[in-house]
């Protein structure tokens, strides 16, 4: 410190009380001002809770990096044209009260998938889709999933779900079942349906009865 100076001229200080003013700027926009605006915010009638399945589906998507590829945040019209993509309408908050951590994403490589479930509720499709994506769409550029699988000779087990592949990716002789995880994807992926209404309806104008009438 150097001598001589006042309290208020001392540059440690300024430099302290400058990034504590930063910080506690940074903190109350980042921060508070969100908690404030999300705090009531209730889960709407339409959003179910996910099933401990459809739970463990998350983990998985989580587990292989489907959020670096899929975004689950449809944007209004507004601002892209989200809604005639087919990816349903824009998102609000109450639409991820179950979700955490949220799994909005920050890269659209693939399609956003917040209302797969309703686009795509086969999961069938889903599954041959995570084994081969280029079985269903020619040049996909998605990775497929084979460690979700097991692929063997001869017949399944009882009780085991069989990947129904298209006919030009089926091996004779060959047969691909669904391993646990990936019937967890799948749940999770078909249970992925936002599209009812995001606000609750207005209420309903009453009529004026016949009294009130002129
Ligand atoms: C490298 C980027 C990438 C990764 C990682 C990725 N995807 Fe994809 N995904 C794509 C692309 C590109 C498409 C569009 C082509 C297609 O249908 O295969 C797609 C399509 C899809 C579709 C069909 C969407 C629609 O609207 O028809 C689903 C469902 C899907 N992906 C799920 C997943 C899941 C689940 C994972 C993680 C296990 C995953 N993706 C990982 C790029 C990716």
């Amino acid at each position: 410190m150097s001598a001589g100076k006042s309290f208020w001229e001392m540059d440690e200080l300024r430099l302290i009380v400058g990034a504590m003013v930063i910080l506690g700027g940074a903190t109350g926009i980042l921060v508070v001002l969100p908690y404030l605006l999300l705090e009531n915010v209730k889960p709407p009638a339409g959003l179910k809770p996910y099933t401990d399945q459809q739970w463990l589906g998350r983990q998985t998507y989580i587990a292989n990096g489907c959020v670096y590829c899929h975004s689950q945040q449809p944007r209004d019209i507004k601002q892209a044209p989200d809604a005639k993509r087919g990816w349903g309408r824009a998102s609000v908050a109450g639409d991820y009260a179950y979700d955490t951590p949220h799994l909005l994403g920050t890269m659209r490589t693939g399609p956003d998938l917040l209302n797969i479930g309703a686009r795509q509720p086969s999961k069938d499709w889903h599954l041959g889709h995570l084994y081969q994506p280029r079985a269903y769409t020619p040049g996909s550029i998605m990775p497929s999933y084979p460690f979700l699988f097991e692929v063997r000779q001869g017949a399944a087990k009882a009780g085991e779900t069989v990947v129904n592949l298209p006919p030009s990716f089926a091996k004779a002789g060959q047969v691909v079942v669904a391993k646990p995880e990936a019937l967890a994807l799948v749940d999770y992926l078909v249970s992925l349906d936002r599209t009812y209404p995001a606000l609750p309806p207005l209420p309903v104008a009453v009529a004026p009865s016949a009294k009130e009438k002129p």
